[in-house]
């Protein structure tokens, strides 16, 4: 094998198209996914690789020190993609700890051991870090966000994202571990968990249910599909320069409020629903405490240095996540009753 990689957070949404990517594309590589499977970690969103033969599947946590280090002496990782962590904003306002736990201790955790592990050798290991816009803060009605602009998270969840920013770039600094980072916009596409604002609603349309809209939907979020950000850190992964940090997004900037009509129209059409009929579900309530205005990536960086450009329109996108939700409604009926423990247990007994 070229190289033997540790993916967290693997059987996540951007984990679950991380680890596909990279198992599929480099079939001489080994992959090993670890993967605590909270609520948000799903295996059925691997099901069509889980028997390669460069691929294995590790339950595990990436706070437990002890359980890490043992995984490194097995496996002798060269490489390690970081992808797990809590990714909800609302549910860091609620349980702010939570986030302080995986997404710091959990990246420590994995700096101290892959640095332990590497110390002989760091030539040709790579730590990548994957890590969000948020850390940047908020955004006015101009500007964008680039790899200079200064550190300024708002909620607990992009605070603990930029402090496990700062360990990162800390352990390069104090210790010459072979680090890369990505800070990507608002993701979407298939396998996206239904709490986050577009799978969401993609459920409550499908059951005729009120699709919450925070405040007056006027908050802008940048839009990428999720696997041209895969495409980009492959790319960031082999290309990149140790030590640098590239910005991902997609230039596509839209209001919560514009987004969900685009999504309305479309799904009026394509559960032959008469035109109008998805938007009368649209409800505004209560605003996100704290909730940043607008997030706008600048990715020249990105397109100058590495030539990566995201590939597909916002409206095909959509069309394309949407026609995957129709398509999965058994995967999105699991996801909802949380019965895709059960496909664990039975995948995995005994293991
Ligand atoms: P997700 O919530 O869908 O998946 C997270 C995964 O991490 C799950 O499989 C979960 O089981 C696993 N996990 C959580 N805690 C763990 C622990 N202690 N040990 C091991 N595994 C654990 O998240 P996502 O949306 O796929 O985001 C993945 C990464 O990308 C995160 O670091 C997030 O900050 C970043 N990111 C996300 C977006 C986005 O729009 N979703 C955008 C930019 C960056
Ligand atoms: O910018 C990257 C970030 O994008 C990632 O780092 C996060 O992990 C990811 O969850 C996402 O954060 P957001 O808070 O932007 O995503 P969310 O889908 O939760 O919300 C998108 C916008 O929609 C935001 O302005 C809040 C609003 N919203 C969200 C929900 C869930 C609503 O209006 N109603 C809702 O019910």
């Amino acid at each position: 094998m070229k190289r033997t990689i540790l993916i967290t957070g693997g059987a996540g949404f951007i984990g679950s198209h991380l680890t596909r990517l990279f198992v599929t594309k480099y079939p001489d590589y080994k992959i090993v996914n670890l993967d605590k499977l909270t609520y948000a970690g799903n295996l059925e969103n691997l099901k069509d690789i889980e028997k390669a033969p460069n691929y294995e599947f590790v339950k595990g946590d990436i706070t437990d020190m002890g359980f890490i280090k043992d995984l490194f002496a097995k496996h002798q990782f060269d490489s390690v993609l970081h992808c797990a962590a809590e990714s909800h904003v609302d549910r860091s306002i609620t349980d702010p700890l939570a986030f302080v736990n995986t997404n710091v201790i959990g990246t420590v955790t994995l700096l101290q051991v892959a640095k332990d592990s590497w110390k002989d050798k760091m030539d040709g290991k790579i730590f990548y870090h994957i890590s969000t816009d948020e850390v940047y803060g908020s955004l006015g009605e101009e500007g964008f966000f680039t790899e200079e602009t200064k550190y300024d998270p708002r909620s607990p969840y992009s605070a603990s994202k930029a402090s496990s920013d700062h360990f990162v770039r800390a352990y390069h600094h104090t210790y010459k571990l072979p680090v890369k980072l990505s800070n990507c916009s608002n993701n979407y596409g298939p396998y996206h968990f239904p709490e986050k604002l577009i799978p969401l609603c993609i459920h409550n349309i499908i059951n005729n249910k009120p699709l919450p809209i925070y405040g007056k939907g006027e908050n802008v979020r940048d839009w990428l599909f999720v696997e041209d950000h895969v495409r980009a850190i492959d790319v960031i992964f082999h290309k990149g320069e140790i030590g640098e940090t590239y910005n991902i997004g997609g230039h596509n900037e839209w209001t919560n409020i514009a987004l969900v009509k685009e999504l309305c129209k479309q799904m009026d059409s394509k559960l032959n629903r008469p035109a109008g009929t998805n938007e009368k579900l649209i409800t505004y309530v209560t605003d996100r405490a704290g909730h940043d205005l607008r997030y706008a990536i600048d990715a020249s960086r990105l397109r100058d240095e590495l030539g990566w450009m995201p590939s597909l329109q916002f409206e095909e996108g959509l069309s394309r996540t949407i026609d995957w939700y129709l398509a999965n409604t058994e995967w999105l009926q699991h996801v909802t009753s949380g019965n895709y423990q059960k496909y664990y247990e039975g995948m995995y007994a005994g293991r």
